[in-house]
């Protein structure tokens, strides 16, 4: 099993103080999060520190995406049965404002990925999906090969191409 820098949300996690910028998100963490663990809608997945603040997060789920909203060069290789991809999505992500600007976003990112990798050799997961909250999102996943899906607004990266990332 892989190693990572992040483990599930608990209650030692101070959640409460948590604050990116971006009022959903905090407002997520704080009020959302552990009742979406609860149902299994999501896990939320914390990178602390030794206090128990939480300095980065980012929530896995499973997911499905139409095949017709895959880019065409991916589509045309798949088998005509399947409607329905199976993708892991990568459904939020933030960086504790103090922490910002230090690589922890990227570092954060990369765990997910390699989640996202593992969870795919065990339940068929053919991507990574983001639902990117805002236009400097959308920049931020652009920087990691993510590939904007037109219709949806969601983004993609192929699980072919994070294998070959931790390769
Ligand atoms: C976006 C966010 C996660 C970035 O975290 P961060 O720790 O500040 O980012 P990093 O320091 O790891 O930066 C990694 C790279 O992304 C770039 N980057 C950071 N924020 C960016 C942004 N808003 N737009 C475009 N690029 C950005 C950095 O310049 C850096 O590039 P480099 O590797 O070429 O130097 C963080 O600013 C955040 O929590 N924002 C609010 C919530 C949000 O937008 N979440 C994302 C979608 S749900």
């Amino acid at each position: 099993m892989a190693d990572f820098l992040t483990v599930p949300l608990s209650p030692k996690h101070r959640k409460s103080e948590f604050t990116c910028g971006n009022a959903y998100l905090d407002n997520y963490i704080q009020k959302q999060a552990k009742q979406d663990m609860k149902r299994k809608l999501s896990v939320c997945f914390v990178m602390s520190n030794d206090k128990n603040e939480i300095k980065g997060f980012y929530t896995l789920s499973n997911a499905g995406i139409p095949k017709e909203a895959v880019p065409e060069k991916i589509r045309k290789k798949l088998p005509r049965a399947y409607e329905s991809l199976p993708v892991t999505l990568l459904g939020r992500l933030a960086i504790n404002k103090k922490n910002k600007g230090k690589g922890l976003g990227k570092l954060l990112l990369i765990d997910a990925l390699k989640r996202g990798l593992e969870v795919s050799k065990v339940i068929g997961s053919m991507a990574v999906i983001v639902d990117p909250i805002d236009e400097n999102a959308v920049q931020f996943y652009d920087r990691f090969g993510f590939i904007l899906l037109p219709d949806s607004g969601k983004m993609f990266l192929p699980m072919k191409t994070i294998e070959q990332l931790f390769k």
